[in-house]
């Protein structure tokens, strides 16, 4: 059964989310389009909530959403529990934030990023596994209220 990953953008986001939306399709996964719909103004957060929802009661593995900037999005999808929402403008952040911060939100600045760049970005992202070890415990950390 193909994996359903959901995908979310603001109207600055969406000429993106629309050629993210169809590369994710064409390497067989399951797309869940949760809008916007057009490049009429709106706000990322209504969009980044129902994302970080699903990821963070475990029914999806990952998300992807996209702004301006990846900013507002990413503050709003890490206010959930078990959320680790990257932005990502390079495949290289893309591979650190999956091996060292299990990212399982990736959150593309749109505005700063041609398609081709975003695709790659987002394959890095897909395909590069979390390393565990020393990570696992630093990751298991940041739920934690107390420090040391
Ligand atoms: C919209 O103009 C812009 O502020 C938004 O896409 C995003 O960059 C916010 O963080």
């Amino acid at each position: 059964m193909a994996e359903r990953i959901p995908i979310a953008s603001d109207h600055a986001g969406f000429p993106l989310k629309q050629a993210l939306s169809a590369r994710l399709r064409e390497l067989g996964f399951e797309v869940q389009d949760l809008g916007t719909g057009s490049t009429d103004s709106t706000d990322y957060a209504d969009y980044a909530h129902p994302l970080a929802q699903e990821v963070s009661r475990g029914e999806v593995k990952r998300g992807v959403l996209m702004c301006g900037t990846g900013l507002g999005m990413s503050y709003t999808a890490n206010r959930y529990p078990h959320v680790r929402a990257a932005v990502a403008w390079a495949p290289e952040i893309a591979a650190l934030a999956r091996q060292h911060n299990d990212a399982n939100v990736l959150v593309l600045p749109a505005r700063f990023l041609s398609d081709e760049e975003a695709v790659r970005i987002l394959e890095t992202w897909l395909n590069t596994p979390f390393e565990g070890g020393r990570h696992e415990r630093r990751v298991e950390k940041i739920e934690r209220e107390e420090s040391k």
